[in-house]
């Protein structure tokens, strides 16, 4: 608990999928000797999801349940819904004043995204949607983290963030806010079961909360090596998810497999078989943690009420600070 301040969210999808546990898994590593704010961020999934909001508790739920089983630590961990922490609002809104229309306009994954909803019929050429990345900058700066962890992807909005506290502590003449790093992480990247990219939308992905059974019917479904018929044909891994997966859930034994693949000594059946039980075995402890938090919406609803006013206190610091810098 000392440390760097470290601080990340993620928007409330629901069940998250097994290529988000290293993610997870390196969120929880930091707790230890850092202090962490993780946060469900259920205003940025109103920026594109304001009209379908009926599964947002149920998702928010499903989400906290698989933070908790990938070990993040409510004792270790501040664990809150962005939502309840009201300061982030009022830190965005004052941010508002101050950030020029084009630093937003300018931002990659804006354009990116209006046209990729764009084609999928939505238009989200709204307000707060153009607003997405300086929400974020709020969320960051009102811990005034030093780091953040978060995938490539995010590294646009880190430089808007930086630019938003240079431009404020620069304006009211002190240094309010520090400038946040991207902490970036090695996350093995995983194919989703048609190899494609693992998306739940594609239903082509394995939940981290999926059963033993569940695993092993979505394994048996991954695409091998289409030119092998028989089990004696010469097979090429590399071409093969299950190939992949063996790569990251059987490091020591995936170089023997690429040999009885390639010499069509090892049929897909087994070979599926063998992937299926490591899978399982590295979900295990994380089904073990879960267990004690499944079927208690009540306790879950405790962590984020409690972690909520946790942050809340850091928040409330620093809004004071603000006011107090733009004498407001
Ligand atoms: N934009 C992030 C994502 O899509 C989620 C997010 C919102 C976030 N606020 C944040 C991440 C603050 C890190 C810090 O993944
Ligand atoms: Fe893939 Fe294994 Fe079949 Fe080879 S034996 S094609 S690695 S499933």
């Amino acid at each position: 608990m000392q440390g760097k301040r470290i601080l990340s969210g993620m928007r409330p999808t629901g069940k998250l999928h097994i290529g988000h546990l290293s993610v997870l898994q390196n969120w929880a590593r930091l707790q230890e000797d850092n202090t962490c704010f993780y946060f469900i961020a259920d205003w940025h999934m109103l920026t594109t999801g304001f009209d379908e909001t009926a599964g947002l508790k149920e998702n928010i739920y499903h989400m906290l349940l698989d933070w908790l089983g990938a070990g993040l630590d409510p004792e270790k961990s501040t664990l809150f819904l962005q939502s309840q922490v009201k300061e982030h609002a009022e830190l965005h809104l004052l941010f508002s004043m101050i950030t020029p229309l084009s630093w937003l306009e300018r931002c990659p994954t804006y354009k990116d995204q209006l046209q990729q909803f764009g084609e999928q019929g939505k238009d989200i050429s709204t307000y707060g949607f153009l607003g997405y990345p300086l929400l974020q900058a709020a969320d960051i700066l009102i811990y005034k983290a030093d780091a953040v962890p978060v995938g490539e992807d995010q590294l646009p909005h880190l430089e808007l963030c930086r630019e938003v506290a240079r431009r404020f502590n620069h304006l009211y003449g002190r240094r309010v806010f520090p400038e946040p790093q991207a902490l970036l992480a090695k996350v093995p990247l995983l194919p989703g079961i048609d190899g494609r990219k693992m998306s739940k939308s594609y239903h082509n992905d394995i939940a981290i909360s999926a059963s033993p059974q569940e695993v092993e019917e979505k394994v048996r479904l991954m695409i091998t090596d289409p030119a092998r018929i028989h089990k004696d044909d010469p097979g090429h891994p590399e071409v093969c998810v299950v190939h992949t997966y063996h790569g990251i859930y059987n490091l020591p034994e995936v170089e023997e497999i690429r040999g009885s693949c390639r010499a069509g000594k090892v049929g897909c059946v087994p070979c599926k078989k063998l992937l299926a039980a490591r899978i399982n075995a590295a979900l295990e402890p994380v089904r073990e943690r879960r267990r004690k938090y499944e079927g208690r919406p009540g306790l879950l609803r405790d962590i984020l009420e409690s972690g909520s006013v946790k942050a809340r206190e850091t928040a409330a610091r620093t809004m004071a600070e603000v006011r107090e810098a733009m004498g407001v």
